[in-house]
């Protein structure tokens, strides 16, 4: 399989396009004109001041907020995205910054919530639920055991693993995570970079939001910085410091000798 960097290197068309994106909330424009893309197998990080638009511009792909103007290509076609259901249908999965788990469900209840499986009678199916939990947990986090607690017992990192779960059992080929790791502690971080790895190498392509500069330079491919809702520019992680990154988010231009 080719990588992410030889894939564009040959000009190959991406799975997601964004280009031109914008959306303003009353006079305040939140995402302008904003263009960024993504190939299968790819971490673009995007990164941002508070209230850079990182979190807006990913809610347009998501279905959650409808741009003003732009143009979404998925696989090269143009699509509209005007409702969750619709991104749904492209592939398109999202994990929250706050992950949207039910606390007084199990993993189970979650992973399937609002797309359960039933009987032919019509009813809740928990037995087929939790042997397709136990089977998908196995692959992703093999060390997970609380299938019969609620969610509200787990920690941090193993509620995002049943939060990607959900995301990986219904076909994500594009996944958008914001700020994945904000509220875990480092063994729990390094859990999730761990899963980040694994979808990667199955193909699936993630927008990644995330604060910690660090963090972006070990998992992502590419990072677009974004400030005041425009985004300051587009590189390759293997071109810049963790210093670059860092002054394109506070000087708002990118660094000298890098293309954008
Ligand atoms: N639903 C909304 N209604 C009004 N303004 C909004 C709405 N959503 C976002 N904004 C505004 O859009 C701008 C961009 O916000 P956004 O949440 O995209 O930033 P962000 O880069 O994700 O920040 P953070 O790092 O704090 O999550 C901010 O000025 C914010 O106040
Ligand atoms: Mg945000």
């Amino acid at each position: 399989m080719a990588t992410p960097k030889e894939l564009r290197a040959q000009g190959a068309t991406p799975m997601v396009e964004m280009t031109d994106i914008s959306i303003a909330f009353g006079g305040v424009k939140a995402v302008d004109q904003v263009s960024v893309d993504l190939h299968p197998g790819e971490v673009v990080g995007l990164l941002g001041h508070n209230g850079a638009g990182k979190s807006t511009l990913i809610k347009v792909l998501s279905g959650a907020y409808q741009m003003d103007s732009g143009e979404i290509r998925i696989n090269g076609d143009k699509v509209e995205i005007t409702n969750p259901r619709d991104a749904r249908s492209h592939n398109i999965e999202t994990i929250y910054q706050t992950l949207a788990l039910a606390d007084n469900l199990d993993a189970a209840s979650n992973l399937f919530l609002g797309r359960e499986i039933t009987t032919p009678m019509g009813l809740v199916n928990d037995a087929a639920m939790e042997a397709e939990c136990r089977k998908i947990m196995g692959r992703l986090n093999p060390n997970f055991r609380k299938f019969s607690e609620p969610v509200s017992a787990l920690s941090g990192g193993q509620r995002q693993s049943v939060a990607i779960a959900r995301a990986v059992y219904f076909n994500a080929k594009i996944l958008i995570m914001d700020e994945p790791t904000a509220a875990l502690g480092p063994h729990e971080t390094q859990m999730v970079a761990e899963l980040i790895q694994q979808l990667k190498a199955q193909g699936i392509g993630i927008f990644l939001i995330d604060h910690d500069v660090h963090a972006v330079m070990e998992l992502c491919d590419r990072a677009s910085v974004m400030k005041n809702g425009q985004l300051v520019g587009t590189v390759d992680i293997e071109d810049v410091t963790d210093d670059d990154l860092l002054s394109m988010i506070i000087l708002g231009k990118n660094p000298a000798g890098v293309a954008a």
